[in-house]
């Protein structure tokens, strides 16, 4: 079976892809911060497939080094999903007023450790020709005030997704994606809009044919939107397995 290690994977989007890719029989490595519903994730989806969780927060070296370790305990590595994610203060500041420890610690989880943790694993990746799928936002190409810091660090995290293509096109099995997957109903999101209704966010599951898709079908590496055409699945058809 394939192994996948999936960052912040005990909510929103994260929690939804672990769960199919569960479905399916997929080791997993999974993480986040809170190490209570991490477990109880793990408990839930532990008694369909193998799986790690490792509580820990994607910034600490330490912690990086131990989701590596657990994927290669599985043998291989055969897709990472950089998706722990910081939006930063809430509410949001506009750039005159974020401090510049708020944005460093923006750009440590978003920039640095998806980058360290694909620094760690990509000789796994390499040996199989696996998948890095750094989740974006449209924050990353679009100018909302408030979003300067978390977009910026978006920004860039594509812009390393689109250059560790280029640097590693002598393997062209590997792939590299930027995936945007549009606003979700989420505790991210609501942190961004502080007491209003969110209620009309799709669920983070309504990405997942997209997602899918990108897995399975491994268009060329690049950067996806969940609407983009060549990942509309049409209502009720399953993503074709790889
Ligand atoms: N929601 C949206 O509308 C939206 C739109 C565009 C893009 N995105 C992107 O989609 C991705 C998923 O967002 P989401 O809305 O699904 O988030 P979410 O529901 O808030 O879940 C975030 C997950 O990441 C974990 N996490 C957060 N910081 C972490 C860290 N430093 N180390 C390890 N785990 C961490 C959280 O658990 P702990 O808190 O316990 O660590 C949780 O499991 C993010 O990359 C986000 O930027 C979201």
């Amino acid at each position: 079976m394939p192994t996948a290690v999936i960052t912040g994977a005990s909510a929103g989007l994260g929690r939804a892809l672990a769960t199919a890719l569960a479905e399916r029989g997929w080791n997993l490595v999974l993480d986040a911060r809170r190490a209570d519903r991490l477990l109880r994730l793990a408990d839930e989806l532990g008694r369909t497939t193998r799986l790690h969780a490792v509580p820990g927060d994607v910034g600490d070296p330490e912690h990086r080094r131990r989701l590596a370790e657990a994927a290669a305990g599985f043998g291989g590595l055969d897709l990472l999903v950089n998706n722990a994610s910081t939006l930063g203060p809430s509410p949001l500041p506009p750039l005159a007023e974020l401090g510049a420890d708020q944005l460093t610690a923006i750009l440590h989880t978003n920039v640095v450790a998806p980058l360290a943790l694909i620094q760690l694993t990509l000789p796994a990746l390499a040996a199989t020709g696996g998948t890095v799928v750094n989740v974006s936002s449209d924050a990353a190409v679009a100018h909302y005030p408030g979003w300067g810091g978390y977009g910026c660090a978006k920004a860039a995290l594509d812009h390393l997704s689109a250059t560790l293509a280029t640097e590693n096109a002598e393997n062209p099995r590997l792939r590299w994606y930027s995936f945007d997957p549009g606003d979700m109903r989420t505790e991210m999101h609501q942190a961004a809009f502080p007491g209003e209704d969110i209620s009309d966010r799709p669920e983070p599951e309504s990405v997942l044919p997209a997602l899918l898709r990108l897995i399975d079908e491994r268009p060329p590496s690049g950067r996806y939107t969940s609407t983009a055409p060549e990942l509309a699945a049409s209502v009720g058809e399953p993503a074709v397995a790889r």
